[in-house]
């Protein structure tokens, strides 16, 4: 059995006085039993988003790291700085850093190595522009950006990710994949984690991301290879989030 994940991604929004109502609102909240819940919030808010975070079993995680571990690196953050301040997560690969700042697959690969090294969860994201899947491309373009990392790690270092397969053209468009779309994808993936071991094929948990909310959140957490959520825009809102932890219970 897979425990599901739900994890917020904060993008670069949010505020202390956010983190401080998550905080209280997630102490108080009866989260359900048997559902993982994360928040990536930015860099500044990391250490406070720990202590605030700390009586309500909620692990926090970065949005990237560089793959150097320290050094002449003006803006950027280490691994070791994420666990220093209490992170347990970092996203890599996610389609803003690919897009935006120009991490190929290289660059994913290198900061997945970083993030194992110290301990770190890396949350590898996948996922097709709508050029690709229009052009009926999305399934290479999704398992050649897995195989781009999974190819290159050793076996133990596989099982130590998450992935979260994001469609680019549902990523805070409102269009979200339908269950049956989005299954398909993970159904795809599941399926070549199998020919690296079926037992990854079994543990590995595959998250969908791109416009979850409450309201759609329920039936694709009910898809049987979807175990959990990677939710940005609904991440802000504490109720609408809480919604979404609920609907993985
Ligand atoms: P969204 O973002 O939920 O706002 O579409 C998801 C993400 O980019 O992780």
């Amino acid at each position: 059995m897979r425990t599901p994940l739900i994890a917020g991604n904060w993008k670069m929004n949010g505020s202390l006085a956010l983190v401080e109502d998550f905080g209280r609102a997630l102490a108080e909240a009866r989260l359900p039993r048997g559902v993982e819940v994360a928040l990536m919030v930015p860099a500044p808010y990391l250490a406070a988003a720990v202590s605030t975070l700390a009586a309500s079993e909620v692990a926090v995680g970065g949005q990237t790291l560089n793959d150097q571990p320290s050094g002449a690196f003006t803006g950027e953050v280490s691994g070791a700085m994420l666990v220093d301040v209490g992170a347990r997560f970092v996203l890599v690969g996610h389609s803003e850093r690919r897009t935006l700042f120009g991490e190929d697959d290289a660059a994913v690969l290198a900061r997945v190595r970083a993030a194992l090294g110290v301990g770190l969860i890396p949350v590898l994201c996948l996922g097709e522009s709508l050029e690709e899947r229009e052009a009926g491309r999305t399934e290479a373009v999704v398992l050649g950006q897995l195989a781009a990392v999974f190819d290159a790690l050793s076996p133990d270092e596989r099982s130590r990710l998450v992935i979260a397969y994001e469609p680019v053209w549902a990523i805070g468009t409102g269009r979200t994949a339908t269950p049956e779309q989005a299954q398909a994808v993970h159904a795809a993936i599941r399926t070549r984690l199998a020919d690296y071991a079926p037992a990854l094929a079994e543990g590995l948990r595959v998250l969908y991301g791109g416009s979850m909310k409450a309201a759609n959140a329920g039936e694709l957490l009910a898809q049987p290879d979807i175990d959990g959520g990677l939710v940005g825009g609904a991440s802000l809102k504490v109720d609408e989030f809480l919604a979404i932890c609920q609907s993985a219970g």
